[in-house]
């Protein structure tokens, strides 16, 4: 077993969705590990996302990931990182394989309603800075 980091984003937060998503993805196979509600600050998002400091979509991200409270969730399956963004689809909803979650529920290529981590080191990282110390229980 592994683990990733899942973020529902502002978009499927706000528009009701947190449920339906969470139900998704146990029914997919996803063991819940840890979940919480927060919202980011500048800075924090800046952080969070800053191997994309140089891209043109940078500002925008930023502005959306902080608009209102996500969702972190740690999820465990085997394969947990390849498995999740397999679920989660393409960035683009456009662009989705039917049946995954950004198909299901994105609004469109930025408000995307689902981060997943891409690789095993990233979601160690991502599950520390959501998740560090007594933040997470023992389980
Ligand atoms: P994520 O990191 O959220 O799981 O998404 P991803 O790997 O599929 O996409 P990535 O390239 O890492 O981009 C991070 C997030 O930035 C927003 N984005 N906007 N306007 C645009 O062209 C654009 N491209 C990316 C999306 O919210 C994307 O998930
Ligand atoms: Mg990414």
């Amino acid at each position: 077993m592994s683990e990733t980091l899942a973020i529902i984003k502002p978009d499927a937060v706000a528009s009701g969705r947190t449920g339906a998503i969470l139900a998704h993805l146990e029914g997919a196979g996803f063991r819940i590990r840890a979940l919480r509600m927060t919202r980011l600050n500048r800075a924090q998002a800046e952080a969070f996302y800053a191997v994309h400091r140089k891209r043109h979509f940078f500002r925008s991200l930023v502005s959306f990931m902080t608009s209102g409270p996500i969702i972190p969730i740690v999820l465990e399956a085997d394969d947990a990182v390849p498995r999740f963004r397999k679920a989660i689809g393409a960035t683009d909803p456009a662009e989705a394989a039917a049946g995954t979650v950004r198909a299901l529920y994105a609004e469109s290529r930025e408000r995307n309603a689902i981060h997943g981590s891409d690789s095993d080191a990233n979601a160690a990282a991502e599950i520390a800075f959501f998740f560090s110390g007594s933040g997470r229980l023992a389980l």
